[in-house]
């Protein structure tokens, strides 16, 4: 099999690839960096720019199935323009991906795209469990970033693609991310909650995410699918639990919820929103999680 990747530079995609390239899968990657081109063992790189409509057709040479998860990191500063590129790297990519896939003017063997989305498409809810099946009205920017790209992402199927969308919770591994961003006050012994610490957190170790890429891959999965790990908990919880894996004290006060929404404005919603997301059409696909528990998580990421 030969996949074709976006965002393959990313923190999932490389995960992804090393995964893939095990089970002797073949890649193509597109990257919006030429210095990035050569820079993945074992795969391929051609060059693409959403932002200008580039895009190097030849990326999709043999190329059997697609992964999409190009887009801007939402963990910096929203500005205007800023929050316009999260926005615009997400839906543009999947249409420039989409004119290109047109370009080969049905000469192409693609037959599925998996595309990465987010649990941020959910609203906050402190108590309700949401599911693939609950509709979704968006309202904040987030929820409308996700359900503009999955709409995009959709578009595929006019062209005869198995179309498959994964709503990825907040992905925890060992390089950096959210939990690089969390370790370093918890290691200072300064750890907190932000606001009332109650906020539901649809966590999910690397490697188990990994592992439902490939297994949408290898079943040709269709329509949404959460990925997030079985037992979510509460941000108190992944504190805690962060403190523990690292012994370190946790004993602060959370952070007042309006002392982060005046530091931070709209992107607070990232670490106040909650979401208790179920996994449940996951599991009942066969995937077996190697982390389905915090604990178990944290000690794979966090033993020295
Ligand atoms: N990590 C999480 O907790 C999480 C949670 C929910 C959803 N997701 C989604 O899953 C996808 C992969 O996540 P990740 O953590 O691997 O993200 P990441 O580490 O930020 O990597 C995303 C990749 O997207 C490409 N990219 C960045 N800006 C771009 C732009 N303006 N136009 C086109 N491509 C651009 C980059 O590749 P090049 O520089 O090589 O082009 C980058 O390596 C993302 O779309 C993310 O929103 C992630």
């Amino acid at each position: 099999m030969k996949v074709l990747i976006t965002g393959a530079t990313g923190v999932v995609g490389k995960g992804l690839i090393e995964h893939l390239v095990q089970k002797q899968v073949q890649i193509h990657f597109l990257t919006t960096r030429k210095n990035q081109l050569q820079s993945i063992k074992n795969a391929k790189g051609f060059y693409w720019n959403p932002a200008n409509d580039q895009i190097d057709t030849s990326c999709f040479l043999g190329v059997d199935r697609i992964i999409h998860l190009a887009g801007a990191t939402v963990s910096k500063r929203w500005t205007k323009s800023y929050k316009a590129l999260i926005h615009s790297s997400r839906i543009r990519s999947t249409q420039l991906l989409l004119k290109g896939l047109q370009s080969c003017k049905g000469e192409h063997q693609v037959t599925q795209l998996v595309s990465a989305s987010a649990i941020g498409i959910y609203p906050s809810d402190f108590d309700k469990v949401v599911t693939e099946e609950d509709t979704v009205e968006p309202t904040t920017f987030m929820q409308k970033v996700v359900f503009d790209w999955e709409k995009e992402v959709a578009a595929f199927q006019a062209e005869g693609l198995n179309v498959a969308k994964i709503r990825i919770g907040l992905v925890l591994s060992k390089q950096g991310g959210v939990l690089g961003t969390l370790k370093i006050p918890v290691y200072f012994g300064l750890g907190a909650a932000f606001g009332n610490g109650k906020q539901g957190q649809s966590w999910i170790h690397l490697e188990d995410l990994v592992g439902i890429f490939s297994k949408a891959l290898s079943d040709q999965w269709e329509g949404v699918f959460n990925a997030v790990a079985p037992h979510p908990v509460t941000q108190s919880q992944l504190m805690a639990a962060l403190s523990r894996a690292l012994k370190r004290p946790y004993f602060l006060p959370s952070i007042p919820s309006f002392l982060i929404k005046l530091g931070a404005g709209e992107m607070s919603d990232l670490v106040l929103d909650s979401h208790w997301v179920s996994v449940q059409k996951v599991l009942d696909s066969g995937f077996a999680f190697h982390y389905p528990t915090l604990e178990e998580a944290m000690d794979n990421l966090l033993r020295p």
